[in-house]
């Protein structure tokens, strides 16, 4: 006899049914995303200049600061090229028309040229680190955004509302600050290219959302509010992002301790006392913004580093 440990049902375990198979244009706000990336595509080898960025003109500590920040967003942004193609699956077998569908196929792509120039500044600076410390890398690690993209009870919504409207939404605007304040100019350039591909994977789970919602009970609006409070609670609040907010540790010190020596240069880092603000409008802004359109009330979140949000 074989004792159930695990309710969880995958969507890879019932059967696909493709046809009829419909590709025209359905959600026109996000044909056009998939449009937009097709005319702006850049190439990680080409798209900065890297003969600007010579690494013996930096010392050793600095040197260190951007091998380890850049391994450490190589990191997240690998991540995003791990779990991209599950909700790709997921919103072919839900059969919520070809738009969503076709967008992701890019998106996934962005995802990898955005990891690919991160492991290309890490290793322009001596070298990219492949494995956080191990008392860095319950922050680092999976969000579980896989297991979630194919759980069969789990509806999409949540998904793409704690994935892309919550945590992609918080770098997003973490970014656009660190863009502002980084003063080389092929590191802000990264950042800047970044950002323009992150600004449409952000407005894609917003219209994506929008058109979904009405469609959605009580029940499932629930599950969406508890699927984005788990991210912010245990993904965002744990120091994916933010080494900061990370658990307290000999690694997450150092990484730290990296970002305000890149900080200090204006190459391409932030400290603690400008991200937390950045950090903590942006939670408010999810918030009122999820209330606002889709009629959902997030809780207040609390951490040692900023109190209640
Ligand atoms: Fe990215
Ligand atoms: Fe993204």
């Amino acid at each position: 006899m074989t004792i159930a440990t695990d309710s969880y049902r995958s969507i890879l375990d019932a059967p696909e049914a493709r046809f009829p198979l419909s590709l025209g244009r359905h959600k026109s706000r996000i044909r056009k995303l998939f449009h937009a990336s097709l005319v702006t595509q850049w190439d990680p080898a080409t798209a900065i200049d890297w003969n600007s960025l010579d690494a013996s003109s930096y010392s050793q500590e600095q040197r260190l600061a951007l091998r380890t920040r850049w391994s450490r967003r190589a990191w997240g942004e690998y991540g995003a090229i791990s779990e991209s193609p599950a909700l790709q699956i997921r919103f072919c077998h839900d059969r919520l028309g070809p738009d969503a569908a076709l967008y992701f196929s890019i998106r996934s792509q962005e995802e990898s040229r955005h990891a690919e120039i991160s492991y290309l500044l890490a290793e322009k600076f001596g070298g990219y680190i492949d494995a956080p410390a191990d008392d860095y890398e319950g922050s680092v690690s999976t969000h579980g955004v896989r297991r979630l993209a194919l759980d069969a009870d789990a509806p999409v919504e949540c998904t793409v509302a704690a994935l892309v409207c919550s945590a992609e939404q918080i770098i997003f605007n973490v970014f656009k600050h660190i863009s502002q304040i980084t003063t080389h100019p092929a590191i802000r350039r990264v950042y800047e290219l970044i950002l323009r591909d992150e600004a449409r994977h952000c407005a894609f789970g917003w219209y994506f959302m929008a058109d979904r919602m009405p469609d959605l009970d009580s029940a499932q609006r629930n599950r969406i509010r508890d699927a984005v409070a788990t991210m912010i609670e245990e993904v965002e609040l744990n120091g994916y992002q933010l080494a900061w907010l990370a658990p307290e540790s000999e690694a997450s010190r150092a990484q730290i301790a990296c970002d305000r020596i890149l900080w200090e240069a204006g190459l391409g880092a932030s400290i603690e006392e400008l991200e937390a603000p950045v950090f903590i409008s942006s939670l408010r802004e999810i918030r009122d913004r999820m209330k606002r359109e889709w009629d959902i009330q997030l809780p207040i979140f609390h951490h040692r580093k900023t109190g209640k949000i």
